[in-house]
């Protein structure tokens, strides 16, 4: 026997929908009955996955959004409720990765690291919770990152706000819990997506994405719908005792 997902009609926010990870979680969420909204920066990538999952035969919606402005942010959600109802699951999942060197790190670029990293979790949370609120049910999951775990050379901009996303994930689990609302933290680890394939590219993966498969224990390169699937269980609504939890889905390159 299937146990559904949700007992009920569940509408999803995903940020960064538009590619790898995020364009994952999509496909999955909605695959599992949930109704989508792909929030991207790109909007035109957003267009192509609401589109995909439009002709699978379910619903979603694509809605162009910059996670670093919260007058963006808020529109978005306003057009979210407006068209599908209110979201009720929340994957905070944009992210962006640039590898500098410490002594390199501008303020322009650690705030802009910060900007949609960390503000921009976090201000989606405080936009989105008080939906969650209304309807007593709500599930976060924020995308943070192995890096926040060891610390990444080159990365310490992003680990920091990395790092952050998981102090924010405990607290908001500890306030909301009592709202019906869990919050947990997944951070990936080597994940083929556009990005892992920029920073191979760009030469910072050393030899590339192969020569790291040895040091992982199950000796694969994640894929988008490994972190998707964690994701769609926190989201469930048989995952409403785990709270607070930070569920490492990187092939046992990260063990805790
Ligand atoms: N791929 C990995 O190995 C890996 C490892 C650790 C953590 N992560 C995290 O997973 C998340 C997704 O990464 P990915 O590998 O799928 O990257 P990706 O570059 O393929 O996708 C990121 C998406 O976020 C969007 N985005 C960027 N800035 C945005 C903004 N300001 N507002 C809205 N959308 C924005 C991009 O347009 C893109 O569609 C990121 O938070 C990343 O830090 C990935």
């Amino acid at each position: 026997m299937t146990v559904p997902a949700w007992s009920q009609p569940r509408v999803a926010i995903v940020t960064g929908g538009g590619s790898g990870i995020g364009e994952a979680i999509c496909h999955r969420l909605s695959a599992d009955g949930a109704a989508v909204a792909v929030l991207d920066l790109v909007g035109g990538s957003a267009e192509e996955t609401a589109a995909t999952i439009g002709t699978a035969g379910q619903t979603a919606i694509a809605v162009a959004c910059d996670v670093a402005d919260r007058a963006s942010i808020e529109a978005g959600v306003t057009e979210t409720v407006e068209r599908l109802g209110r979201p009720t699951i929340l994957i905070n999942n944009a992210g962006i990765t640039p590898f500098e060197r410490f002594l390199d790190i501008s303020r322009e670029s650690f705030e802009q690291v910060m900007a949609v990293n960390l503000r921009g979790t976090f201000e989606f949370c405080q936009v989105v919770v008080p939906h969650m609120i209304e309807e007593g049910w709500g599930r976060i999951v924020n995308i943070s990152s192995s890096s926040a775990q060891t610390g990444s050379f080159g990365h310490t901009h992003y680990s920091a706000s990395k790092a952050a996303v998981i102090g924010l994930t405990k607290s908001l689990a500890r306030e909301f819990g009592r709202k019906g609302i869990t919050v947990n933290a997944i951070p990936p680890s080597f994940v083929e997506t556009p990005s892992l394939h920029r920073a191979a590219d760009g030469g910072q993966l050393g030899g590339g994405i192969e020569e790291h498969i040895p040091s992982t224990p199950v000796r694969r390169v994640g894929q988008p719908e490994d972190i998707a699937a964690a994701c769609a269980y926190l989201c469930r609504d048989d995952a409403g005792y785990v709270t607070g939890q930070v569920i490492g889905v990187n092939g046992g390159r990260v063990i805790t």
